[in-house]
Formats: structure tokens, C-alpha cells, sequence
């Protein structure tokens, strides 16, 4: 005989419920004001993502673009849609370093022309030094931080990485972590990418950069900072 289909425990119901609720109450917290002071103080500038793969900056800057009604743009799409191929084709066919010289030249063209927009890079972009200052110079950088286990959760789901290609994932993003990270960290802003859904990010991401525009703008005991268009 068949065993009974095992139904959803009325705890994790009851957990998503109140996921649910207190989203609905964190998104009810942006109001249209909010949005034009946020679209204002962007002026020009980009919103751009960084973090290691699988970090959600895809996932997250699509839904973020859409709360904060501004286009969206992702950096590798951009790139293959210039190449005429994938990532792992230009990886495969010419190399790493010649990806990364397209990856640098068509990121510093969407910083210049792509602005206001959120833009999410691919994991490597924001070690290039030029890479970080054409960002600064145009954007505003958000780190999406994240644990090895929600990377390794997330990147085991499809094949489409390069670096992963050949190796142990664990070990290979163990060592990007150990790169990365200290220079990630030069980002205007860290949210913590947790294993909850992507909203609950999106959420936090805004939060995180309306006091990061509040702060820009008046800074403590100084003169508010300029936009840097
Ligand atoms: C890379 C990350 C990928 C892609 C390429 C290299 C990296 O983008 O740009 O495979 O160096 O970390 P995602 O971070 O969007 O997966």
C-alpha cells in the first residue's frame, strides 16, 4: 500500500504566515514620497549589486528594480547579448582574462549610460580596480553578503558557471570567499543574503539604502555630499 501523502506541518504553515504578514507590513512601510526621495537622490547614479555567485544579486535586483520603479539591468546578460554567446562559451573559447577586459568595457558603458538603474555584475566584476572606481564614481554599491551554504544551495542548482565547471564547488567558492570578501567589503553598503525569500531581501536592501541616502545627504557635523553624476 501506498504511504499517506505526508501534509504540510501546521508549524511551517504558520511560520509562512507570519513571514507573510510581516512582509506585507515592511512593504506597506514605502511610501510614494519615499520612492521620489529615493529617485531623487539616486539622480543619475546606478544601484549596483555585487557578491559571489549564487548571492541572489539577479534574483534580488530584478524585484528591487521593480519597488523602486527603475529598469533593470544584468551585467552578464549584457555582455553574452555583446558577445553573441554565453559566459561559458567566451570562458571556453577565449579565456578567463578576455572575458573579463568585455566585462569591464560593458559595465563602465551601462554606468555611463544605463543610470538610474539597478544593475546587478557578475561575481568577479568588482575586483577589477577599475571596475570599483567607475562604480563609485557612478553608483552606489550593495554588497550581497552571503554564507557558503546558502552559495552552495543555491549554485548546485544549475550549470551555467564557468568556475564551477571544473573543481570542487565547495572548495572553489571556500577560496573566492577568501579573495572576494575583504574587497567586497569596500561596498557602500552590506545586506546579509539569508535563505528566506528573495523579498524579505529586497526588503532589507531598501531599508539599507534609504538610511544610506539620509546619511549621504546630511552627513554628521558636515556638509551633505554632492551626487557625483
Ligand atoms: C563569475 C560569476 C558569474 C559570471 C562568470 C564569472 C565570477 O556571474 O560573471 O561566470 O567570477 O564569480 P554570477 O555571479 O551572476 O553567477
Amino acid at each position: 500500500m501506498r504511504p499517506p501523502r505526508i501534509a504540510p506541518g501546521v508549524a511551517s504553515e504558520r511560520r509562512l504566515d507570519k513571514g507573510r504578514a510581516r512582509l506585507a507590513e515592511r512593504k506597506k512601510d514605502l511610501k510614494p514620497e519615499q520612492l521620489t526621495a529615493i529617485r531623487e537622490a539616486l539622480g543619475a547614479r546606478s544601484i549596483v549589486l555585487i557578491g559571489l555567485m549564487g548571492a541572489g544579486k539577479t534574483a534580488v535586483g530584478r524585484r528591487l528594480a521593480a519597488r523602486l520603479d527603475l529598469p533593470f539591468t544584468d551585467a552578464d546578460t549584457e555582455i553574452e547579448a555583446a558577445a553573441g554567446q554565453t559566459v561559458s562559451e567566451i570562458f571556453a573559447e577565449y579565456g578567463e582574462p578576455y572575458f573579463r577586459k568585455g566585462e569591464s568595457r560593458v559595465i563602465a558603458r551601462l554606468l555611463l549610460e544605463g543610470g538610474p538603474q539597478v544593475l546587478a555584475t557578475g561575481g568577479g566584476a568588482y575586483m577589477d580596480e577599475a571596475t570599483r572606481a567607475n562604480i563609485k564614481g557612478h553608483g552606489i554599491s550593495i554588497w550581497l553578503r552571503a554564507e557558503l551554504p546558502v552559495l552552495l544551495h543555491r549554485v548546485r542548482r544549475r550549470d551555467n558557471r564557468p568556475l564551477l565547471a571544473s573543481g570542487d564547488p565547495d572548495k572553489v567558492m571556500r577560496d573566492l570567499m577568501k579573495k572576494r570578501y575583504p574587497i567586497y567589503a569596500e561596498a557602500d553598503i552590506t545586506v546579509e543574503s539569508r535563505d528566506v525569500p528573495h523579498e524579505l531581501i529586497v526588503a532589507d536592501t531598501t531599508e539599507a539604502l534609504i538610511r544610506w541616502l539620509e546619511r549621504e545627504a546630511k552627513p554628521a557635523g558636515g556638509k551633505a555630499r554632492g551626487k557625483g553624476e
